[in-house]
């Protein structure tokens, strides 16, 4: 499977629908700004994240078996090739991961969902990696 492969439909409904997914994008990108742990990833954006967290919101919605709504806007998300402008190593892999992590904790992410959504990140962010 590649990365962009969309999760089965029911995933998007037990994550509470778009509010929740929106919320997890937003802590998403307020984590990877406040916390030192993952200044390697910050440094890897621009300096506004505007655009990156609603292209990750309207991302995960389709990646979660939602509303398609980054296809609507930007056709097939391509993310592999997207992301070779940026260099992505382990540690950038891992802090990504992390910051994910602790997000879906933060916005209340049930255990269950929680640990397979890792095993989908991780999957997802790993095919990512360019050096
Ligand atoms: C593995 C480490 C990763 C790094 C270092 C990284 C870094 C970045 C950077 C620098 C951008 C550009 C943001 C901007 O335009 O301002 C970006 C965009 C994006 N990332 Fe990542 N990313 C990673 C993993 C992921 C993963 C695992 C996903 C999805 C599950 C993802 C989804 C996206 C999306 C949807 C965009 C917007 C693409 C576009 O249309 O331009 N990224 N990422």
């Amino acid at each position: 499977m590649t990365g962009d492969t969309p999760q089965p439909p029911n995933l998007f409904d037990q994550m509470g629908g778009e509010a929740r997914v929106k919320a997890l994008a937003e802590r998403f990108y307020d984590l990877m700004d406040l916390e030192p742990a993952y200044a390697q990833l910050r440094a890897a954006h621009g300096p506004s994240l505007d655009s990156a967290r609603d292209k990750l919101f309207w991302f995960l919605c389709g990646w979660l078996g939602g509303p398609q709504h980054y296809v609507e806007r930007f056709g097939h998300p391509r993310l592999r090739a997207r992301h070779l402008p940026f260099a992505i190593g382990i540690q950038e892999r891992d802090q990504w991961l992390a910051c994910m992590d602790q997000a879906m904790g933060e916005v209340g992410v049930e255990e269950g969902l929680r640990v397979r959504l890792r095993q989908s990140f991780f999957q997802t962010a790993d095919w990512m990696r360019n050096q």
